[in-house]
């Protein structure tokens, strides 16, 4: 038996009218399906009583609701919630209908804001020559959801669906500190990695745990926006040093570290963003001697590791160093898919626990069913499988675009690694090229986070058809 006082509370001190309170409340009980199509209602005089209101309050509810075609009131028979109910129309998301306001009250800290550039906004475009990212299609989600969901009913592995710690689920820091010693020449313990929601978490951290406001950091030039807001926002002063293609310039380091006392250094040695050239064997080995003797803390971002297609891969600079300078960095959302966001930090123990504390007061602890998953996926071989079979597939694409793009205006070189060329735009402002191709269907960032009428093209998200049409796009926008 429905409890109608219990439905429909009154305010009798609120601006809406009380029999628009009791008409209000029984839509919102229709269309909750608690009160059921054709089920009977009270008669007025009884409603009106349960509710202690007048007999004609009601009355009006009642002539409102059936107006609207939510009840009908049959002649000697009673008042019935209506069989064909009003078409239930959506309410439209807007920001005009909000009562929440759209603006605080009180100021905020304007040092902690980041002005992040939204870079991926496909709008309505057909093709997308992305940052760089993986085709989403080939990551094994079959595989990895299916271990998801194995886990999720094995009673040994539900206490991970509880509370857990912040540097990760054993399982995967144990699974991945195989991998890593095994693949990139590290020779780490558990106790010296820490599970991340990606690259850029762990950049944060580290940023957060080393930088003093003022402290000067050094940066490629060009180099990853992303980073470089980070380490601002951290309170770190940037010098931005010239990459050529043999990587970052190390005898210009060496001159500043003469000059400041510098702090940290972020540096992308195996394919250095945005222009993908590698650092070269000497100027790696002379960093890590300028990290020694000037004492700064060297960020190593090796975001797209697995991605090398002229050799096999080069070992981080993290495998050369026993010093404890390098921190060591990289994701599985450029392996698997961006929106995975699983990614880790390698550094000395100190260093790790502090993280994994700092980590707590923003994120409590990852997503533990699927670390527990990708133990597994590392374990079984299932990555190393995935690794093999994309990095094929994307060195053909590579190709396949880069001899597309030979046609168009614009200079490149075939990159030895990752998933963008870096292109340079010879006679036409990469800025008005986006804005035409965007006219067009395709879209392309403007290379305003660059400045060097440049931008990066993505290949690996696109198959060899999708390339054809996106290039071709590419060249109207040109011509
Ligand atoms: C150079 C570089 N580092 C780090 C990241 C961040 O990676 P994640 O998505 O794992 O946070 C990116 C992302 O594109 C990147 O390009």
């Amino acid at each position: 038996m429905l409890s109608f006082q219990r439905l429909i509370t009154i305010n009798k001190q609120a601006e809406t009218p009380v029999y628009l309170q009791i008409a209000h409340a029984l839509i919102y009980h229709i269309r909750m399906g608690v009160l059921r199509r054709g089920i009977q209602l009270p008669a007025s005089r009884e409603l009106a009583s349960l509710l202690g209101v007048n007999r004609n309050t009601v009355v009006a509810a009642l002539d409102e609701l059936q107006a609207q075609g939510w009840i009908v009131m049959k002649p000697r028979a009673g008042v019935f919630v209506a069989d064909n109910l009003p078409e239930i129309k959506p309410q439209a998301l807007s920001d005009n209908n909000t009562r929440y306001a759209a603006q605080t009250s009180f100021d905020l800290n304007t040092a902690r804001m980041v002005p992040f550039p939204y870079i991926h906004k496909r709008g309505t475009s057909s093709y997308v020559l992305d940052d760089g990212l993986p085709d989403v299609r080939l990551a094994p989600m079959d595989a990895l959801l299916r271990e998801m969901r194995r886990l999720s009913n094995i009673s040994a592995f539900s206490r991970h669906l509880s509370r857990g710690a912040a540097a990760g689920v054993q399982s995967l820091l144990d699974a991945l500190t195989v991998y890593l010693n095994d693949t990139r020449g590290l020779h780490i313990s558990p106790s010296q990695l820490m599970i991340t929601r990606g690259a850029q978490m762990g950049i944060f951290l580290a940023a957060q745990l080393i930088i003093q406001p003022g402290d000067h950091v050094i940066v490629g030039e060009p180099g990853y926006h992303a980073a470089n807001l980070t380490f601002q926002q951290a309170g770190g002063v940037l010098h931005p040093i010239p990459v050529d293609d043999q990587g970052l310039d190390v005898d210009a380091i060496e001159q500043l570290c003469k000059r400041i006392k510098v702090r940290l250094l972020y540096v992308v040695p195996h394919h250095h963003y945005p222009t993908s050239v590698m650092l070269s064997p000497e100027r790696r080995m002379r960093l890590l001697e300028l990290a020694a003797a000037y004492k700064f803390a060297v960020i190593e971002d090796d975001y797209d590791y697995d991605y090398h297609y002229l050799s096999s891969p080069v070992m981080p600079m993290a495998s050369l160093d026993h010093s404890g300078s390098v921190i060591y960095i990289g994701t599985l959302n450029k392996t698997l898919a961006p929106a995975i966001r699983m990614g880790f930090m390698v550094a000395p123990s100190n260093l790790i626990d502090a993280a994994a504390g700092l980590r707590r007061v923003i994120d409590y602890q990852g997503d533990a069913l699927m670390e527990g998953a990708l133990a597994t996926l590392f374990t079984d071989g299932a990555v190393t499988r995935h690794v093999n079979k994309v990095v094929r597939v994307y060195q053909e694409r590579r190709d396949h675009f880069c001899s597309l793009l030979s046609s168009l205006d614009v200079s490149f070189k075939i990159p030895e690694g990752g998933m963008a060329v870096w292109t340079r735009f010879n006679n036409a402002p990469v800025a008005e090229v986006a804005a035409k191709a965007a006219k067009i269907g395709l879209h392309m960032s403007d290379g305003s986070l660059f400045n060097h009428n440049a931008t990066r093209l993505g290949f690996a998200s696109l198959d060899f058809e999708e390339q054809e049409a996106a290039i071709a796009l590419l060249a109207k926008a040109l011509s």
